[in-house]
């Protein structure tokens, strides 16, 4: 507990699934915790955060919490419910967990319960534990390198739609896609096999023992993607003013 007596309130990022891939500190923050919040989405059973943190959790001792979402709803209800029951804890001094898959920061649920909390409690200490990313976890695992010197890295979210992806790809040296649904999973396929893309990488469930990579959509049918899965893309590959591949210099 903090010396103001209130509690702190710490996003913890719990990283891709593999429960190695937890920092030091995430373990240490989750263990020293009364109170851990898991976002769930609604009617699932499958909380990839859950399933690394009870690695470190002791429900004899510590109080797990479920705060209960729609996936690719906006919840806002759920939040504001989620930080007001947070505060009470926070403000009757003691410290909460709040889980997050990957890292907290990067479409990660615990932002929006950490700007409800600052904007009602601006007192409360707020701490993030960054964890790794599915992304880096990803291209670790795939061992495809994301970028080097001046390339570009662009991230989607592929489940808000991609009819941008060609610009997007003439843009970037590495497109990410995340949150790749059926619709995705088919438009990527069709662009692959027009010859559009110099990669195309899929990974699913990156550092778990449901892990599967794959370096072509050939062999993957779309209901093999699951919300867990991600893909790093490339366009054609474009030479450069000295005809070296890679750098594009004008097209
Ligand atoms: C709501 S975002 C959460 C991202 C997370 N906060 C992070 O830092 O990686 C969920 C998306 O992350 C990607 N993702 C999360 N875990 C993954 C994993 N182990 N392997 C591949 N993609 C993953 C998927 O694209 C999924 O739809």
């Amino acid at each position: 507990m903090s010396s103001t007596e209130l509690g702190c309130l710490y996003g913890v990022g719990v990283g891709p699934g593999d429960p190695e891939l937890l920092t030091l500190k995430a373990v240490r923050v989750l263990k020293a915790s009364p109170i851990v919040f898991t976002p769930q989405a609604a009617g699932s059973k499958d909380s990839l955060a859950l399933a690394v943190a009870r690695n470190y959790i002791d429900e004899s001792k510590q109080r797990l919490i479920f705060a209960e979402f729609v996936m690719g709803g906006t919840s806002d209800d759920v939040w504001s419910e989620a930080a007001e029951r947070i505060a009470g804890y926070l403000l009757n001094g003691e410290d909460v967990a709040f889980l997050t898959q990957g890292d907290p920061l990067l479409y990660g649920s615990f932002m929006y319960v950490m700007v409800k909390v600052q904007a009602a409690h601006p007192h409360i200490p707020i701490e993030v534990v960054p964890g790794v990313t599915s992304i880096t976890a990803s291209a670790s695992r795939a061992k495809t390198p994301l970028v080097s010197h001046a390339e570009r890295l662009a991230v989607l979210p592929a489940m808000y739609g991609i009819d941008d992806l060609r610009e997007v790809l003439e843009r970037n040296d590495t497109v990410v896609l995340m949150k790749v649904n059926r619709k995705a999973m088919r438009a990527v396929s069709r662009m692959e096999a027009d010859g559009g893309l110099s990669r195309c990488v899929f990974v699913r469930r990156a550092t778990t023992p449901r892990e599967r990579v794959e370096f072509s959509l050939r062999d993957v049918r779309p209901e093999d993607a699951d919300y867990f899965s991600m893909l790093i893309l490339s366009g054609k590959k474009k030479t450069n003013i000295d005809g070296q591949d890679g750098k594009v210099i004008d097209g």
